[in-house]
């Protein structure tokens, strides 16, 4: 239970994932509520992208539990925890760019290769629903993101926060309940970043989203994440409010102190 007395939605127990002797999550423990965006920072190295690509099925992890709702989901697949409402963004790839951002949302490329999530999220989607729905509802999450007019821009010649908010409407179109965005600040400046944490906000008032986000610039983190968790090599160092982390001196020391390398 958190301090609302809410079950979280993730739990993570023990966690640990080592490549080779690289301790990259070394017995990591959290919880995320509901409804809520959780902030996870740390130096580079940290192992929170590690960390996400343990809980999202991408790796699988060495030990430890993982529940989703309360329900035990370490060993599934990237795609299984897809299906069960857990999803991760994903950077628009070269193929992606050359799409319109309507297409982005809509198409199934034949023939991808590589990190492709768009086999598992879009060939069901179609299989279920007319031409037709998939539409309204891309145009739906272009307008919940504020793309709407560009819909028939390239997705290459979008700006940098315009594609963390493509990525962030793809993702909504899987119906997600808890989404994990990677770092969704990084190459976008001061004022899409603005832009980009507000419409993360409504989507959590509005759509009742649970977002778990890793950060690296703190700007973006400290205005929309409460609580933040602190990593570092591979441990959970701290949790707290923006506050809270913002004058924790263990915070300000792993961060000037150069990172875990
Ligand atoms: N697929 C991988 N193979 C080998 N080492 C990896 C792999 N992914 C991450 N690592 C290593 O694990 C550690 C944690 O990395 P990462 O999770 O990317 O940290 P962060 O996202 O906090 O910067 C680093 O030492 C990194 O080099
Ligand atoms: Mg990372």
């Amino acid at each position: 239970m958190d301090g609302n007395g809410n079950s979280p939605i993730l739990s993570v127990r023990n966690v640990r994932k080592y490549f080779g002797g690289i301790k990259a999550v070394d017995g990591v423990s959290l919880d995320v509520a509901s409804q809520r965006i959780t902030g996870l920072i740390g130096p580079n190295g940290a192992g929170k992208t590690t960390l996400f690509n343990v809980i999202s099925g991408l790796y699988k992890a060495d030990a430890g539990e993982i529940y989703f709702k309360g329900e035990r989901i370490d060993g599934l697949s990237l795609h299984q925890t897809f299906q069960k409402g857990l999803c991760r963004t994903f950077q628009i790839s070269r193929e992606l760019k050359l799409m319109t951002v309507l297409e982005n949302l809509m198409l199934v490329p034949p023939g991808q290769e590589g990190e492709n999530l768009w086999k598992t999220w879009f060939i069901p989607l179609r299989v279920r629903r007319q031409e037709s729905e998939i539409r309204e509802k891309a145009l739906q999450a272009l307008d919940s993101v504020g793309l709407l007019h560009l819909k028939d821009e390239y997705a290459g010649n979008l700006s940098g926060g315009q594609k963390r908010l493509l990525e962030l409407a793809r993702t909504m179109m899987a119906e997600p309940e808890l989404i994990l965005f990677d770092e969704p600040g990084a190459g976008v400046n001061p004022s899409e970043r603005r832009v980009l944490a507000e419409h993360i906000r409504r989507l959590v008032s509005e759509q009742g989203v649970t977002v778990f986000l890793i950060g690296h610039e703190m700007e973006l983190v400290m205005d929309v994440c409460d609580p933040i968790i602190v990593m570092d090599r591979g441990k959970k160092l701290t949790e707290g409010s923006p506050e809270e982390i913002g004058r924790d001196p263990r915070v300000l020391e792993i961060y000037l102190g150069g990172g875990s390398q």
